[in-house]
C-alpha cells in the first residue's frame, strides 16, 4: 500500500466538546500521523468555497452556518492507504448508519454535527490540502 495524505476536520460541535485530544489520540491510534494543523475560525466566504460541490443542496446554507459557528481544527494526516484508512475510522455521515466503534458512531450528534471531515478520494484530498495548507506548513515523517 502507497503513503498517502488525506484532509481531516474536527469540526466546531467537537472543538465545543472538547473533544480535540480525544479524536487526535484515535486518529494516532489507527496509524495515521499529524504531519500538520492548525485552530481557524472559518468566514463564511472560506466555508462555502470549501464546501463549493454542495452549493444547491438544501442542507448547504445550514452546512456554512454551523462550520462558521465557532473554531474548528484542521489536519494533514499521513500513512499507509491514509484516505480509506481515515473514512473508515470517521464512519458513514449519518452517526445512525455508522458502524460502532468508528468516531461517528462514538461522537456525532446528526449528519450535520458529525463531529469530523474527510477527504473522499485522492483528487479531495489534494484540493482540500492546498485550501488550507501551504507546502512548508507541511512536515512529512515518512
Ligand atoms: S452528499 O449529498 O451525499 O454529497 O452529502 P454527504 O457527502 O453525505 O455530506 C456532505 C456534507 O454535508 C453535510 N450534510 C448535512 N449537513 C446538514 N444537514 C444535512 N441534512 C446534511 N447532509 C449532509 C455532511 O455533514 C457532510 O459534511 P462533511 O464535512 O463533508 O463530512
Amino acid at each position: 500500500m502507497t503513503i498517502e495524505r488525506t484532509f481531516s476536520i474536527v469540526k466546531p460541535d467537537a472543538v465545543e466538546r472538547n473533544l480535540i485530544g480525544t479524536l487526535y489520540q484515535r486518529i494516532e491510534s489507527a496509524g495515521l500521523r499529524i504531519v500538520a494543523a492548525k485552530m481557524l475560525h472559518l468566514s463564511k466566504e472560506q466555508a462555502e468555497g470549501f464546501y463549493a460541490e454542495h452549493q444547491g443542496k438544501p442542507f448547504f446554507a445550514s452546512l456554512v452556518e454551523f462550520m462558521t459557528s465557532g473554531p474548528i481544527m484542521v489536519q494533514v494526516l499521513e500513512g499507509e492507504g491514509a484516505i480509506n484508512r481515515y473514512r473508515e475510522l470517521m464512519g458513514k455521515t449519518n452517526p445512525e448508519e455508522a458502524a460502532c466503534g468508528t468516531l461517528r458512531a462514538d461522537y456525532a450528534e446528526s449528519m450535520q454535527y458529525n463531529s469530523v471531515h474527510g477527504s473522499d478520494s485522492p483528487g479531495s484530498a489534494e484540493r482540500e490540502i492546498a485550501y488550507f495548507f501551504t507546502a512548508d506548513e507541511i512536515h512529512p515523517r515518512c
